[in-house]
């Protein structure tokens, strides 16, 4: 195999076709006589020589990690075939030692609080305002600064830009506030690996911007097979021995092959993306176009809505505000599902999220324009649907994880929370998104038990309940 061979797929249906035996893991010795399905067998192979070492990279897997840092404007890149999850934990055990203190944006993905609760770090929160449709807005330089201020010793400053909803922090300002303390920033872009190639996704880039580490879940908003990301690194001030230490420890010791393919096919549209970009952009813009005539639904930032005081947004994201339809977000959702068969990404009380990307035609966006602006004929603005759009502040009690777990299994009513001494033991999330609104050593008191009964009562998923 040659090692400046690009193409990683091309490379293993070449390698399927040569006739070599293969003595070696995958245990459906990349046959399919035993089943129907149409699965890549063929080429699911292992490390066998020629194909490199996703841990050591060196021939085409380095290729195609060098390939991810030009695109990206990185210094270093990483290729993950298990997702932002193990880029993020193996970010935060890189820049910390236990029991360190960090600080971090309320609404981070679950990774990055087991990622704490890993080295049992001291975390101190800055919880983001949300809007009146419940939605976080950015994290500011300032309160950043604030928060270093309070806790001048912490290691790393953990935010999430884009969030799941789109929402853009001025990364550049929090970068600089954070060199100036001496803090490593690590940005969750989890969302965000398509922003560096469209026009609204210039500002706010967390690589350029000057982040120390950065994740992106490739298969969250470009063409990649899902569970592939990409983890850059700038600068001096993490050490990349012990990132690809801790990669290590949280990434399978045998990745697969067709994940990595698609990293390299995905790549390979990016480098020759040509117009895609350009035309993504017009569809969305025809589509806020289209639903200028909404009258009680709303898309954020999009058919003249604005105001919600975000640094920058990711028109990718189609929020549709249901706050003052009277219906809630999982109902809009339950909608277009039944009656016109689109399926969102995610619902909340007060809105529900349907994502596109690239790969989005004119159809769909029609589809969806078409099939809210019917929905919104048959709704009335109405008030605000009675949902708190603050995140609870939950009391933390300071345990080691071995305490925690020893805490007992006790059946929680809203009587007992109320009297404010209910240590979770879990952590209690709306999935999707995975935000958490309670973490364990947090106490349930009664603004939290309510949180999580109006989630439910709104059929959304919560976990850890
Ligand atoms: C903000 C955010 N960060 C991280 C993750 C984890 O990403 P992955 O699914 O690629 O592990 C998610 C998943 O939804 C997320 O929404």
């Amino acid at each position: 195999m040659k090692e400046d061979n690009t193409r990683l797929y091309a490379a293993l249906e070449e390698y399927s076709r040569t006739g070599a035996y293969p003595f070696h893991m995958p245990g459906h010795k990349r046959t399919s006589w035993w089943t129907d399905a149409r699965l890549p067998y063929g080429i699911d192979i292992t490390e066998i020589t020629g194909f490199d070492d996703l841990h050591h990279p060196c021939g085409i897997i380095r290729g195609c990690m060098e390939r991810a840092a030009a695109l990206y404007g990185s210094e270093s890149s990483y290729i993950l075939v298990n997702g932002s999850t193990c880029g993020i934990l193996a970010a935060v055990s890189s820049v910390v030692h236990r029991g360190d203190s960090v600080i971090a944006a309320r609404n981070c993905h679950k990774a990055v609080y087991n990622a704490c609760a890993l080295s049992e770090l001291n975390v101190r929160y800055i919880y983001p305002d949300a809007d009146p449709v419940g939605v976080c807005k950015s994290i500011t330089p300032e309160s950043v600064c604030a928060a270093l201020s309070e806790c001048p010793s912490a290691k790393a400053v953990i935010v999430t830009s884009p969030t799941y909803e789109g929402v853009i922090s001025d990364i550049k300002g929090i970068a600089a506030v954070c060199r100036s303390c001496g803090a490593a920033l690590i940005v969750d872009a989890a969302h965000g690996a398509h922003l560096p190639f469209c026009t609204f996704g210039e500002i706010g880039d967390p690589v350029r911007g000057g982040a120390d580490i950065v994740i992106e879940s490739l298969h969250k908003t470009l063409p990649a097979l899902t569970q592939t990301a990409v983890a850059h690194i700038n600068g001096g001030l993490v050490s990349r021995e012990r990132f690809e230490k801790y990669l290590g420890v949280f990434e399978t010791s045998s990745p697969s092959y067709v994940l990595l393919a698609s990293v390299g096919e995905c790549l390979a549209f990016l480098e020759n993306r040509g117009s895609a970009f350009e035309e993504y952009e017009k569809r969305l813009g025809e589509f806020s176009e289209r639903i200028g005539g909404l009258r009680s639904l709303r898309v954020l930032c999009h058919g003249g809505d604005g105001g919600h005081g975000f640094f920058s947004f990711d028109k990718g994201k189609l929020v549709i505000s249901t706050a003052r339809a009277g219906i809630t977000g999982v109902e809009l959702a339950r909608r277009l599902r039944g009656e016109y068969s689109l399926e969102l990404e995610m619902s909340y009380p007060t809105y529900a999220l349907a994502m596109t990307s690239v790969c989005d035609g004119e159809d769909a966006f029609v589809r969806l324009a078409d099939a809210l602006l019917e929905i919104d004929k048959t709704l009335a603005p109405s008030e605000p649907i009675p949902f708190p759009p603050q995140l609870p502040r939950p009391k933390c009690v300071r345990m080691t994880n071995a305490e925690l777990d020893a805490l007992p299994d006790t059946e929680l009513t809203r009587s007992i929370a109320a009297k404010g001494r209910y240590i979770s033991r879990r952590c209690i999330y709306a999935y999707p998104p995975g935000i958490p609104v309670v973490l364990p050593g947090e106490i349930i008191g009664a603004e939290e038990f309510d949180y999580i009964e109006a989630l439910r009562r709104s059929g959304v998923r919560v976990e850890g309940v």
